[in-house]
């Protein structure tokens, strides 16, 4: 039976929410708070769905794909809105742990930026297909104008179908992941048949004809036609096939920016989860640098880049996993701050290590506002206060939640 609700709430996932029914909540996918809504629950969601009374900031999805494609999850709600409620999800994380903090405005990423992008691949019976997961399935849907990705990528799909047709099972799917670098498109892909002769013939002559910097076919295959470079500071980095970097050059310069405001004036600064040097290289035009991160060929490609990097003090690097072997209190000592951008899990051992260190000053970074908030209220019971903090939004139309914010202590 029909029943009319109000939507109360957008949950994490960027469902509607009716917080109380009486029987729990009942999530809405696609409604937005304040909408009045008709549906009828199965279980804790709310099925046959329709929109009564639309919400004020309910648009047009501008992208075509938004209704099949599931890789955006907020294209019907406005940019204010999102990001008014992406920095409300940071303040009420904060809060659960009774801290508040000012909020800076919200830093979002411009539409067609994402430099990387992991499109899904299959065979079919007339060839193949190549773009992202359709909403909860595993069925790929084409995407050719897709509004977040920038155009380079969105020019690999054929790309990535000619690499299914020429080296997926027929079952399985194809991960391709496509990355802009300064040199050309940087691909890696997994999820493929093993490389035999004809197949590296295959994949030589594709990564010629689409002019790529570099193709990888699982672990052990790479064609390097030239090394994919990626500018950080000073220092020309090539990263390792697959590597994190982040996912817009605006995220990127925004988050950047962050880093240096929160570790201004310090001499000595401990980059824990480099990556491939996206702080530690611009830190170093300032500052020496100890880069802490867990992949060996990371911290490889970074110490590379600093060597020929200019004007840059000096950096040293460290292949250490962090969760296991967290940089102890008396490592720490003798820099001024740390810089640290851990993922999704959090840093809770490398936290309770600086808090008991005598470090004055942390760069936090962060893509998870639950343990964001948490590593946050472990630093501030150890006497840090949080200056500020940033979202910065590389994920615009996504429920996902990037965060950059300062701390320090007398
Ligand atoms: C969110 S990324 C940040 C990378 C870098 N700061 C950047 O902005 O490009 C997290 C990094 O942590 C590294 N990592 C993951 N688990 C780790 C661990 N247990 N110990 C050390 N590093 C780890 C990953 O390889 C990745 O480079």
């Amino acid at each position: 039976m029909s029943t009319t609700y109000t939507i109360d709430r957008l949950g994490h996932l960027g469902d509607g929410i009716v917080a109380d029914t009486g029987n729990g909540p009942l999530f809405a996918p696609g409604a937005l708070p304040g909408e009045e809504v008709t549906g009828s629950p199965r279980s804790d969601v709310l099925t046959d769905l329709r929109i009564v009374t639309p919400a004020p900031v309910r648009v047009r999805p501008p992208c075509p794909h938004a209704k099949a494609c599931g890789g955006c999850q907020l294209q019907h709600a406005a940019e204010d809105f999102v990001a008014e409620w992406k920095r409300d999800v940071v303040v009420a994380a904060l809060a659960a742990h009774d801290l508040e903090t000012p909020m800076r405005p919200v830093a979002t990423s411009p539409a067609r930026s994402r430099r990387r992008a992991t499109f899904s691949a299959r065979r079919t019976k007339s060839g193949a297909l190549a773009g992202f997961h359709q909403k909860k399935s595993d069925t790929v849907v084409a995407v050719p104008g897709c509004l977040v990705v920038h155009p380079d990528l969105l020019a690999a799909l054929p790309l990535a179908e000619a690499l299914a047709v020429a080296g997926g099972s027929r079952k399985g799917e194809l991960s391709v992941s496509v990355t802009r670098s300064d040199t050309g498109l940087d691909v890696s892909v997994t999820g493929g048949k093993p490389a035999d002769a004809a197949l590296r013939t295959t994949l030589a002559d594709l990564a010629r004809h689409h002019d790529l910097a570099r193709l990888s076919w699982g672990v052990d295959e790479t064609l390097e036609r030239r090394p994919p470079r990626h500018r950080l500071g000073t220092a020309d980095v090539v990263p390792p096939p697959g590597a994190f970097l982040q996912a817009t050059p605006q995220g990127e310069a925004a988050l950047q920016d962050a880093v240096l405001e929160a570790t201004d004036g310090a001499r000595r600064v401990a980059d824990l989860f480099a990556g491939c040097g996206t702080f530690a290289l611009p830190l170093a035009a300032r500052a020496e640098v100890l880069a802490v991160e867990g992949s060996r060929e990371m911290c490889a490609a970074l110490d590379r880049g600093w060597r020929h990097g200019t004007g840059l003090r000096h950096v040293s690097t460290a292949a250490r996993d962090l969760f296991r072997d967290s940089l102890t209190a008396e490592e720490l000592s003798g820099f001024d701050a740390v810089a640290i951008d851990p993922p999704r899990a959090g840093a809770a051992a490398q936290m309770a290590q600086i808090a008991a260190s005598d470090v004055a000053r942390v760069a936090h970074v962060s893509c998870n506002p639950q343990t964001f908030a948490r590593d946050c209220a472990a630093l501030v019971r150890a006497g840090f206060r949080i200056d500020w903090v940033q979202v910065v939004d590389q994920f615009r139309w996504s429920t996902h939640v990037e965060i950059a914010a300062a701390l320090s202590r007398a």
